[in-house]
């Protein structure tokens, strides 16, 4: 299973500070060397944490391959065809919302779509679908031309964390379900057969197949299950969980520095 570490966060902690620390560029390497096989990074309309400035340093800095999120609208394409990544995932975008919420509706939005997959596919980029597990998107997005679909999994997400996790807050853009236990369990083995359907849809349609949103530490053993999927895009728990990994020697480098 391939893993894409998604950096947006760690551009979301510089934009508190609206400072240049920490660069989401100086992340490159280490995640390189960790044994990732792929950075991705979102170019958001609002800009509110990767910058155009990020996206060009990170693309023609990155030894592994830039998977760069962005929306349909003619102007970020325009500047994705200009930066050149190896791949553009298309994903929905609303400004209010504080991540993407679901995937890309490409059945309503289709002549757009259509657009953006042949002006990337003119700049000799390949195309990733970000949509939900419903079999007539992926059925589309391979008579669009895309060369991978990315399966949205935060309901299974979403359900793990209710069943499993006693956080008191759940994956924010899916609606909290308030539901027995045993109706939970059922709604989790559901949402993994949607994935796994899905999954195998797209792959005998000859698409590749990537998955992601809300995948963790607890939940993502039941998608790497899932033998038609060949790649994870996972950002949120990686860079939450590099704080803590991290704090020792952060705060003992300080220590240090300010003991006489
Ligand atoms: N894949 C896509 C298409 C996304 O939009 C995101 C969030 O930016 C991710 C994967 C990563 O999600 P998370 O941060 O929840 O791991």
């Amino acid at each position: 299973m391939k893993l894409g570490v998604n950096i947006d966060h760690i551009a979301v902690l510089r934009e508190a500070r609206k400072i240049n620390d920490p660069d989401p560029a100086d992340a490159l390497g280490i995640i390189k060397r960790s044994g990732a096989d792929q950075i991705t990074i979102h170019l958001r309309e609002d800009r509110r944490h990767i910058h155009d400035e990020d996206a060009e340093k990170i693309i023609s800095s990155s030894a592994l391959p830039i998977n760069l999120e962005c929306s349909i609208d003619e102007k970020i394409i325009d500047i994705v065809c200009s930066l050149k990544p190896m791949r553009a995932t298309l994903v929905p975008e609303h400004r209010e919302e504080v991540t993407t919420e679901g995937g890309l509706d490409i059945i309503s939005y289709e002549d757009r779509t259509l657009a953006a997959i042949e002006k990337l596919h003119a700049h000799e980029i390949e195309v990733s679908l970000f949509v939900d597990p419903d079999l007539e998107m992926i059925t589309l997005s391979d008579a669009m031309g895309a060369e991978w679909v990315e399966l949205h999994t935060g309901s299974y997400a979403n359900i793990h964390a209710m069943l499993y996790s006693n956080l008191s807050r759940t994956h924010h853009a899916i609606a909290s379900l308030d539901l027995p236990r045993h109706t939970l369990q059922t709604k989790l083995e559901e949402s993994l057969t949607t994935l796994l359907t899905a999954a195998d849809h797209a792959k005998s349609l000859g698409l590749k197949v990537a998955a992601g949103h809300g995948l963790n530490y607890h939940n993502v053993e039941r998608v790497v299950d899932i033998g038609a999927i060949e790649e994870l895009n996972i950002g949120q728990s990686i860079i939450a969980r590099s704080v803590f990994t991290g704090l020792k020697s952060a705060v003992k480098e300080m220590k240090t520095l300010i003991s006489r």
